[in-house]
């Protein structure tokens, strides 16, 4: 990959504070942060609940304005959602008038892809996300789990550059937790995409990711920033589940685990 390829999809934050307005006061939930991403990188911010990790990835899809500071994807300044940086929201949020595959075709339809391309797309989606039976229902008629793999596949479907994620995976049971988390590491390194991921779980942080940030408590800052190499990152492959049986995955799981511990107090 050329190096004005890489600089074009990074992410580089300055200086970069939220405090929220309201009735009731002011709420600071993001402390000044400086931040840089680079292509490609997997990225998981964990933290205290309430410490500014929705807020964080808001301002990355460009729905929220920081109150001071600069966020860049290479030269161009955020300021406003964009295709190129999907987002699977805490909540998910489908549209409730169309039918599962046509929220999935939504993105696709917009940017004028014909319908047998989107149909295909649709169908590949639909079972990459265990959803193939329930393409024609609406989103009301699944379950809250459901509609989370509705909007990861919504968001697939329009091949972002950057897929920001908070807490995809928090509703779902555990088998199916396990292959999206497989299958979404397996996107993202044959798809060269940059992934920002927050969760509440540091096993999967540190299972899925190449850096890994804590956050603490509000106002939130980021307070460690580690790399994360196991066994079997230079081997050229997808990592899968055995990989958490090993001590290096240990090591660093119980060391980020304190350090989220610390980060309570
Ligand atoms: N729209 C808003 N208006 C006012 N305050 C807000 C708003 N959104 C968030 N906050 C406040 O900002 C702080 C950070 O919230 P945020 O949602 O970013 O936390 P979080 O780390 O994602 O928490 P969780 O892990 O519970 O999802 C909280 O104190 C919250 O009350
Ligand atoms: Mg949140």
């Amino acid at each position: 990959m050329s190096t004005a390829v890489a600089q074009r999809d990074r992410v580089v934050l300055t200086e970069v504070a939220k405090t929220y307005d309201t009735a009731t006061g002011a709420t600071v939930a993001l402390s000044p942060t400086d931040l840089v991403i680079e292509l490609g990188e997997f990225v998981s911010i964990v933290g205290p609940s309430g410490c500014g990790k929705t807020t964080l990835l808001q301002l990355l899809g460009g729905f929220l304005a920081p109150t001071s500071g600069a966020l860049l994807v290479g030269e161009d300044r955020i300021d406003g959602p964009s295709p190129d940086r999907g987002v699977v929201f805490q909540a998910p949020t489908l549209y409730p008038w169309l039918s599962v595959r046509g929220n999935i075709e939504f993105g696709p339809r917009c940017r004028g892809v014909d319908k047998r391309t989107r149909r295909a797309e649709s169908d590949r989606l639909l079972d990459l996300v265990g959803l193939g039976d329930v393409g024609a229902k609406r989103p009301y008629e699944l379950s809250g789990g459901m509609q989370q793999r509705a909007q990861i596949a919504r968001v697939l479907a329009n091949d972002p550059r950057i897929i920001l994620m908070d807490e995809p995976f928090g509703a779902l049971d555990q088998l199916t937790r396990e292959r999206l988390q497989v299958e979404l590491l397996r996107l993202w390194r044959q798809a060269g995409k940059t992934v920002v991921f927050v969760t509440h779980s540091v096993e999967e942080a540190v299972f899925l990711s190449t850096r890994v940030l804590v956050m603490s408590a509000r106002p939130g800052r980021i307070i460690v920033d580690r790399r994360i190499d196991l066994p079997g990152d230079d081997a050229d492959r997808v990592r899968d589940l055995r990989v958490t049986a090993t001590p290096e995955f240990q090591a660093v799981k119980s060391e980020l685990a304190q350090a989220i511990y610390d980060a309570h107090r």
